[in-house]
């Protein structure tokens, strides 16, 4: 093989490392960092790929190296000759154990740049691998094995890769040393790519003409492709514009990570520059809020800075004492991101367990963390088709679009604009499990137009003129455990003492208002979530609210309860065991659950969660449903 101009550098690189390794770090120390992933089937030569580039560049991380050469009996120390075709065993030996790992990512770098390669595997139930490893990338190439073409896995990894916002995309035909360089071959596949591209309106990629194996057009301009007068990948990879690059030119955004105030003459608003450049002097806004100041000080712990730019941690002090706290944004006065708490987004979704629309998960985005509920998709897509198919849910691996509303106001920008004001994740709140990532599109118009109508009655006067506290009796408990006897009981005793209720039971409940709704997992979460709000309104209009409804989810009793006044929320677990509830069968449900004539059937195909920590709780073998009732109002009546 032909030492290429790159290849010799190396060399000159390896010296260099034996000389001073503090004095080589400190060089690659002020380049820039390019990140990217490499997507492709099993066999498309992912593997040799990188090893090439590994291999070419000679800088491969000491732990990396320690693990390859470990393999092998040739052993070297770093500097060393390593050799090739055992640097690629060892890549793919490890990717074979590695394959509950999500991503692994290699470091190299060349004279002009650093680089980190993410390498995802690319079966199609690895989309999670992949949206992870891509999130922070700056470019994806999409390997093409040129005997193959474009396959069902290359239109996948493409959309995955443009619908992440990775904005250079790299086509690398490989394996062109196994169609004997054939520039017609070439042409066809890039043609097909062209194709597909606009379908999807994924704009320009550069398409190269490769061998990972022999070593063309990786480095150096080939010589068995003379038809092929663009770069080599290399030399496209240490060209490109990163993303840090190309978000210097947008407006300045600091997502605020903590407020620094170590005495009282001092208060600094520390986080990363996501976006634009920031000079002392300059004015800025704080959002939500929209209070304005000026940059006072730009404070690093090299010194206070004259500039700062996307892609540095800084700490900000503004001329001005404002409020600002964690999760706030600071940003160009005169194009401050939008301030919004509804809106239309793409959730890839990560988790085993499917999404429950309704359910509320913990949301973050950037520094800021809300409550978000996401309603119903309004389609999924097919990522080996791009196809839109209607959806009720989304599975792990699934991805779709689907319109989410926020506790409180968010600081956003679209996904496709800036990724971290655009980019969130959804956390389970029980499990603290990452359950998908987000892109937002666009807030809804209606969280604009629909404000809080202040009315003059209060709750209070509603409540005064009954003469009681109101209060939410959340009875919870398997079908048949005994809510609605129980229930029944408490209201009349309540009546009995001239108080206000209403009796909200599942039963009858889902006659009316929920009579669209069945019994799967999302269908009884929305059931929960308008029970809750319903009772929410009975509160507000000075009622004592019983309901008697499974409420099988953990997830949405405490939902409920946080959107209850504190103290207002009773929760009453009617304990009662699964073999004494079935043995009553006061329906006959269970002996249709058993015989296999009712699915979804609570404790039997479809959980309970019984409560932690109820308020109270009623162990019905060891009462009378009279007994219980009274134990109740006293708890609540006193
Ligand atoms: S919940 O799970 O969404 O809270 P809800 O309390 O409204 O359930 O309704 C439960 C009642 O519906 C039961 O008491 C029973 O009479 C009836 N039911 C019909 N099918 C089912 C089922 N698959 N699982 C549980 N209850 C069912």
């Amino acid at each position: 093989m032909m030492a290429s101009a790159a290849q010799e550098s190396a060399y000159q690189v390896d010296a260099l490392i034996a000389q001073d390794i503090n004095a080589y770090l400190e060089r690659h120390q002020h380049k820039s960092l390019l990140r990217f992933i490499t997507c492709g089937s099993v066999d498309d030569g992912k593997s040799t790929l990188i090893g090439r580039l590994l291999y070419d560049s000679k800088m491969i991380f000491e732990d990396q190296l320690a693990a390859l050469e470990s393999d092998s009996k040739k052993v070297g120390t770093q500097g060393q000759e390593i050799d090739f075709a055992l640097l690629v065993d060892g890549l793919a030996a490890e990717r074979e154990q590695g394959i509950t790992i999500d991503v692994a990512y290699r470091f190299f770098a060349t004279e002009k740049r650093k680089f980190i390669v993410a390498d995802t595997p690319g079966h199609e139930q690895y989309t999670r691998n992949m949206v992870t490893g891509a999130s922070t990338a700056d470019l994806a190439v999409i390997l093409v094995d040129a005997r193959k073409g474009v396959l069902t896995q290359t239109r996948r990894h493409s959309y995955l890769a443009h619908l992440i916002g990775i904005r250079n995309l790299v086509l690398a035909v490989n394996k062109m040393d196994l169609i004997g360089y054939d520039q017609a071959v070439f042409d066809e596949i890039v043609a097909d790519y062209r194709t597909f591209a606009d379908s999807i309106g994924l704009g320009s990629f550069t398409a190269l003409p490769i061998s990972g194996f022999r070593g063309d057009n990786i480095t150096a301009p080939s010589p068995n492709m003379p038809w092929y007068t663009g770069p080599s990948l290399v030399t496209h990879l240490e060209t490109v514009e990163i993303n840090a690059e190309a978000d210097q030119a947008k407006p300045f955004r600091l997502p605020v990570q903590w407020v620094n105030r170590p005495n009282l003459d001092f208060r600094g608003f520390a986080g990363l520059v996501s976006s634009g450049t920031i000079k002392p002097g300059d004015p800025v806004r704080i959002l939500p809020s929209g209070k304005t100041s000026t940059v006072a000080r730009i404070v690093t712990l090299d010194g206070d800075l004259d500039e700062a730019v996307a892609g540095r941690s800084i700490t900000l002090t503004l001329a001005d004492e404002v409020d600002c706290s964690r999760g706030d944004v600071i940003a160009a006065a005169g194009a401050p991101p939008q301030v919004a708490d509804q809106f239309e987004a793409t959730l890839v979704w990560m988790a085993e367990d499917e999404m429950l629309p309704g359910r509320s998960y913990w949301l973050k985005l950037g520094t800021q963390t809300a409550t978000a509920t996401i309603q119903a998709p309004k389609y999924q897509v097919n990522v080996n088709t791009m196809e839109q198919l209607a959806a009720k849910t989304l599975d792990l691996n699934a991805i779709g679009v689907a319109n989410l509303s926020t506790d409180k106001p968010l600081v956003f920008e679209p996904y496709a604009e800036n990724r971290t004001l655009g980019g969130f994740i959804l956390i389970d709140k029980l499990t603290n499990a990452t359950v998908a990532a987000g892109m937002l599109h666009f807030s809804l118009r209606r969280s604009q137009n629909i404000h809080w109508q202040p009315t003059d009655v209060s709750r209070d006067t509603l409540a005064a003129l009954k003469n009681q506290k109101p209060v939410v009796l959340w009875f919870t408990g398997l079908s048949g455990a005994g809510k609605s006897t129980i229930a029944n009981i408490v209201e009349k005793k309540l009546v009995r003492m001239n108080r206000h209720t209403f009796l909200l039971d599942g039963d009858n409940v889902r006659h009316g208002l929920n009579k669209d709704l069945g019994f799967t997992d999302a269908d009884r979460v929305e059931n929960i979530r308008r029970v809750g709000e319903v009772a929410k309104l009975m509160t507000d209009a000075g009622l004592i609210v019983i309901t008697a409804f499974i409420s099988p989810f953990r997830a949405e009793r405490e939902m409920v309860r946080q959107m209850m006044q504190p103290g207002e929320f009773i929760e009453v677990h009617i304990d009662t065991t699964l073999a004494e509830a079935e043995r009553r069968d006061v329906k006959g449900l269970y002996a249709k659950a058993r015989a296999g004539q009712l699915a979804n059937f609570t404790g039997i195909d479809s959980p309970y969660e019984p409560p932690e920590d109820p308020e109270i709780r009623i162990d019905t073998s060891g009462m009378t449903p009279d007994e219980a009732a009274e134990l109740i109002i006293k708890r609540i009546i006193p």
